[in-house]
C-alpha cells in the first residue's frame, strides 16, 4: 500500500537513494534537510540528483516547528539527519551532541503528538567499538579496547588480559556497544531515544545499525566523508590515498542500493518492529585491499596507498557484521558485490571530477593532528 514517508536528511547520501527506491515502489517522499554546508556546499542549494519527485523542505530537525511542518500528513519516518564523521565529533562535540542527540529528541516530542506508523532510525555500526572476536582458546568474545600506549608503539592488533592476539569475527547485534567516539555515542543515543519512546507509545520503531555504505553522491568535498569518498578524491587529484594504522584493518563496505533496499524493507516488515538489525554486504575487506581497488578501478594502478602508521583517535580495529539476523527478519540479501558497486561508482566519478573542489583531506588531517587526535 501506497505511503507518506518522511526521510529527515533525505537530501544525503543514503537518504536520497532511499527515496529512490520508496519512489520506484510507488511511495511519496517528503525530505526535511537543511542543507548542511559541509555536505551540500554553500548556498543551501537543491541537490540535481536528488529526485524531482521528491517534496524538499528545508529546515533543521533541531526546530520544533520545522519538524511539526514536515510530519503533516505522514505515514512512516525515517530518521537520517545526523552529523556523520567519527574524527570530526572528537572536536566538535556540542553541535554533534545537538544535531544527534537533541535533533532525535526534538522529533520524538512531536511524534507524540502526531504519531505515525512507523519509525526507522539510521543507527551505525560505530555503537560496537570493537568487533567480535575468538581467542586462542576458540572462545567468542567482545574485543578489547587498545590501549594509547600500545598504539603509540604501533601494535595494532586487539589482544586478550595475556597479551595474545584476538582474531577477528562477525560481530552479532546482541554485542554489548562500547561507543569510543561522541559520534558512535550520538548514534547509540539515537537508536535508544527511538526504541524505548517507540516501546513506550507502542509505535512500531527500527533501529538499522548500518556499516560502511558506499556508492555516488556521497560528499567528495568533505573531508570527513567515509573513507571510500575520500580515497576517490584524493585519486582524483592524483594524490596517494592515506591509510591510518597498517591498512589491515577490516570493515564491511555495503553498497548503498542494499542499504535503501533493507531500509523498504523494514519499513514493510511486521517482524521488524522493535529490533536493532545489522546491515551490511556480509563481505569484510582490508582498508589496504580496498584503496588498491579503488586506485585499480579508477584506472590508477600506480598510486600507491601511503601507509601512515598513524592511529585516528576513535578508530577499531575490525568491525563487520553478522546479518543473519536480518536476512532471517527482513528477507535482505545484499545483491551488490564489491566488483559491481566500485564500477558504478567509478563512473560517477569521472563526471564529478571536473566540478571537485580542492583536495582538502590534508586540511582535514591537519585539524586532527593539531589537537592530537592522530597519534
Ligand atoms: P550525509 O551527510 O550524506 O547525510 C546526512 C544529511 O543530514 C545531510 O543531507 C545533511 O544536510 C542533513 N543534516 C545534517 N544536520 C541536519 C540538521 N540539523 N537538520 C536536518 N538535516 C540535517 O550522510 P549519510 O552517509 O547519508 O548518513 C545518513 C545516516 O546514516 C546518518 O544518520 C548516519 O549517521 C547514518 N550512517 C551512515 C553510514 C555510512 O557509511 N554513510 C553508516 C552508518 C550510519
Ligand atoms: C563511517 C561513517 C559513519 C558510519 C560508520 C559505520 C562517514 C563519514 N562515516 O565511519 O557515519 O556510522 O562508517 O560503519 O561516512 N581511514 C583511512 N584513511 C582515511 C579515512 C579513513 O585509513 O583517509 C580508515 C579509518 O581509520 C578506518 C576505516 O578507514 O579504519 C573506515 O573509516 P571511515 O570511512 O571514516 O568509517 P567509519 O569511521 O567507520
Amino acid at each position: 500500500m501506497k505511503k507518506r514517508v518522511l526521510i529527515t536528511g533525505g537530501a544525503g547520501f543514503i537518504g536520497s537513494h532511499l527515496a529512490d527506491e520508496l519512489l520506484a515502489h510507488g511511495h511519496e517522499v517528503r525530505v526535511l534537510d537543511n542543507l548542511s554546508p559541509q555536505v551540500h556546499g554553500p548556498g543551501q542549494v537543491r541537490p540535481a540528483y536528488l529526485s524531482t519527485a521528491v517534496e524538499l523542505q528545508v529546515g533543521d530537525v533541531r526546530s520544533t516547528e520545522d519538524v511539526r511542518r514536515a510530519l503533516e500528513g505522514i505515514d512512516v519516518v525515517f530518521h537520517f539527519a545526523a552529523m556523520v564523521g567519527v574524527g570530526q565529533s572528537m572536536y566538535e562535540v556540542e553541535a554533534y551532541t545537538s544535531v544527534n542527540t537533541l535533533g532525535t529528541a526534538v522529533l520524538l516530542q512531536a511524534l507524540l503528538k502526531k504519531s505515525v506508523e512507523r519509525l526507522v532510525v539510521a543507527s551505525s555500526m560505530s555503537v560496537y567499538g570493537e568487533g567480535f572476536y575468538r581467542g586462542r582458546d576458540g572462545r567468542a568474545r567482545p574485543g578489547r579496547e587498545r590501549s594509547l600506549q600500545q598504539l603509540s608503539a604501533g601494535d595494532w592488533e586487539v589482544r586478550d588480559e595475556e597479551g595474545e592476539v584476538l582474531s577477528p569475527q562477525p560481530t552479532p547485534e546482541w554485542k554489548a556497544p562500547e561507543n569510543p567516539s561522541i559520534y558512535a555515542l550520538s548514534k547509540y543515543d539515537q537508536e535508544r531515544m527511538c526504541l524505548l519512546i517507540g516501546k513506550a507509545y507502542r509505535l512500531p520503531t527500527v533501529a538499522l545499525r548500518f556499516f560502511n555504505a558506499y556508492g555516488t553522491r556521497q560528499a567528495l568535498s568533505n573531508p570527513y566523508t567515509g573513507v571510500l569518498a575520500i580515497f576517490a578524491s584524493r585519486l582524483l587529484h592524483g594524490r596517494s590515498p592515506l591509510i591510518f594504522e597498517d591498512g589491515e584493518q577490516m570493515r564491511d563496505f555495503v553498497s548503498v542500493h542494499d542499504v535503501a533496499r533493507a531500509c523498504r524493507l523494514s519499513m514493510e516488515s511486521e517482524a521488524a518492529a522493535g529490533q536493532v538489525l545489522n546491515v551490511g554486504s556480509g563481505e569484510p575487506m582490508r582498508v589496504r585491499d580496498v584503496a588498491q581497488r579503488m586506485a585499480q578501478a579508477m584506472g590508477k594502478p600506480e598510486v600507491a596507498p601511503t601507509i601512515t602508521g598513524k592511529y585516528r583517535v576513535g578508530d577499531v580495529r575490525h568491525c563487520y557484521p553478522d546479518i543473519g539476523l536480518a536476512r532471517r527478519v527482513l528477507g535482505y540479501e545484499p545483491r551488490v558485490t564489491f566488483e559491481g558497486g566500485l564500477s558504478e561508482l567509478t563512473a560517477w566519478l569521472r563526471e564529478q571530477a571536473a566540478a571537485l573542489p580542492v583536495d582538502r583531506v590534508v586540511e582535514a588531517r591537519a585539524e586532527l593532528d593539531a589537537r592530537g587526535l592522530t597519534l
